[in-house]
């Protein structure tokens, strides 16, 4: 098959959702649609349980689970789909914000008794970021949820993109009947089973046909009708063009664990999902279809076997074709990389692959060469870019406890923050090492790994501190006197990096106000 045809295959998206709005239930419907499991309950919920939260053992046996189910590619209708896994918990966000870089679209469930829920609003922004397009499910309507209409101005207002329904809900909870395709025209009546795998669908050009009303009953059928007219009314029309472009959601409905209204959202996302798209890197933009390959790491997980150092890196392909056994260019380090062990993952399988296509996650086995954000290419020097860092919320300073470790502790640092573990800021003044999170639990997984797989020990000590925030100023004498006036609270990351250490918000709004001319930033990449 030519290049364009692969690419044209493909689509890869993740699902995003705030913990227990369905987004297991979903992906398990979604593999079982596209024929890559067989039964219900195959999928491993990522999510934490609340009675582990504090052994962290137990939370790595789980992502080392997940890893598995890391990308789970599946063909649907001749389309070849690849659905990145994200982290269930919230303390991993960091992960998650780093796999929506590699995705070209996302469909984020939203439970429609809860309805926007904050991990959702911060999973939104990201997003925001690159103008991903995003699908929106309302799921779990065979429960007694908020009025649709609500939700659709809460999903509006609280993450800040239009809507536009596709589908909409004949009744709620006990009182759910089903949805009608806006889309397609076309009624789908609602049975609860976990167990159907395909939509009953009618076809329902004018919905003044009497049928409707022997269906679903006469009152919800004149709902339905005025429903349909507000919203076709209300809302401009579907344009694929503002959804490719980030500006518009399409919404469906449905209930994930009845099977219902998914099947419906997976046809209409084979149609209007973006195929690979185009990529920034630090010198030009790369198209898909560029024979030359290229890719990005975006994320690497440890072996959880402590006698191997080994890691398996995450590389998504951008351009050209990917191929196993052939030196690549690692545009940041010294010697160029060729990889004998490239896996791709289908559903629960892994498998040896010879090669792959742009929209493709490849597992690559490395002993420590790569790191998150590197590039590799045929030969070109760029660099993707998109892949920044955000200010972690919890600080905590490193304390060595092992003088005679302390080669051992840097090196375990170094490791697990390339890793993407957490990130590592070094005061300019007395060379403080501070570790910060999004999470607590992140804390105990360093703890233990640097003892584990580097025999160093670390105690953390709490630091009050509010955000890091990367500096920057045109003039780089403006630059260099701010950092010397406020020294002691200026740090480097793992790059080098200025960082400025905020403590509080008003007084980094204060020092924000008394020097206009610096500028800071909460990502990394600016
Ligand atoms: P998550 O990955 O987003 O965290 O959510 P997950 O799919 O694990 O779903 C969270 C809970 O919501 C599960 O129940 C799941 O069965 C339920 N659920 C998912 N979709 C629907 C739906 O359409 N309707 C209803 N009523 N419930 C739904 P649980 O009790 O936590 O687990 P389980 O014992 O049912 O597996």
């Amino acid at each position: 098959m030519s290049l364009p045809s692969e690419i044209n295959k493909r689509r890869t998206f993740a699902i995003i959702a705030h913990p227990d709005a369905g987004k297991t239930t979903l992906t398990e419907k979604l593999l079982l649609f596209g024929g890559a499991i067989q039964t219900a309950g195959a999928v491993k919920s990522n999510k934490i349980d609340t009675a582990t939260k504090s052994d962290w053992m137990e939370i790595e046996k789980q992502r080392g689970i997940s890893v598995a189910t890391s990308v789970m590619g599946f063909e649907y209708k001749q389309v070849k789909i690849n659905l990145l896994d994200t982290p269930g918990h919230q303390d991993f966000a960091e992960d998650t914000y780093r796999t929506l870089t590699a995705v070209d679209s996302v469909i984020m469930v939203i439970d429609c008794v809860k309805g926007v829920e904050i991990q959702t609003e911060k999973l939104m922004e990201v997003c925001r970021m690159r103008n991903t397009p995003v699908i929106c499910f309302i799921n779990k309507l065979d429960r007694e949820g908020r009025d649709p209409y609500d939700l659709l101005d809460e999903v509006e207002s609280k993450l800040n993109i239009k809507v536009r329904p596709l589908s909409w809900p004949i009744g709620m909870g006990k009182g759910f009947k089903g949805v009608y395709n806006l889309f397609e025209k076309k009624l789908n009546l609602f049975t609860p089973s976990q167990r159907k795998l395909s939509d009953d669908r009618q076809v329902f050009e004018d919905l003044g046909d009497d049928r409707l009303d022997m269906l679903i009953g006469t009152s919800n059928a004149q709902q339905l009708r005025e429903d349909v007219e507000l919203i076709e009314g209300v809302y401009p029309e579907f344009e694929i063009n503002e959804y490719l472009e980030g500006k518009v959601a399409p919404v469906f409905f449905g209930s994930a664990v009845n099977n219902f209204g998914v099947n419906e959202m997976l046809d209409t996302f084979i149609q209007i999902a973006p195929i690979p798209q185009s990529r920034e890197t630090d010198v030009r933009e790369v198209s898909p279809s560029e024979a030359k390959f290229s890719g990005f790491i975006f994320k690497i997980h440890a072996n959880m076997d402590p006698n191997h150092r080994n890691r398996i890196a995450f590389l998504r392909i951008c351009s050209g074709k990917f191929e196993r056994n052939r030196p690549y260019h690692h545009v940041r380090g010294p010697k160029p990389l060729r990889f004998s062990n490239v896996t791709q993952f289908m559903a629960q399988d892994k498998e040896i692959i010879d090669e792959a296509f742009p929209g493709d996650i490849v597992g690559l086995y490395d002993t420590g060469n790569l790191k998150i954000g590197d590039t590799l290419t045929e030969g070109e020097n760029m660099v993707y870019t998109g892949i920044p860092s955000f200010s972690p919320e919890i600080f905590r300073e490193v304390v060595n406890k092992d003088a005679m470790k302390t080669k051992q502790l840097e090196k375990g640092l170094k490791q697990l923050m390339e890793e993407g573990v957490a990130q590592l800021f070094t005061f300019d003044m007395g060379a403080r090492k501070v570790v910060g999170t999004v999470g607590q639990l992140q804390f105990e997984v360093i703890q233990f790994r640097l003892k584990n797989e580097y025999n160093a020990t670390v105690e953390f000590h709490p630091m009050n501190l509010y955000k890091a925030c990367w500096i920057s100023c045109k003039d780089k004498k403006q630059l260099d006197e701010f950092v010397r006036s406020k020294n002691r609270y200026i740090a480097r990351d793992k790059d080098e990096k200025l960082v400025f250490m905020a403590e509080s918000k008003s007084w980094l709004q204060m020092v924000q106000d008394n020097y206009p001319e610096i500028e800071f930033h909460f990502t990394s990449e600016f």
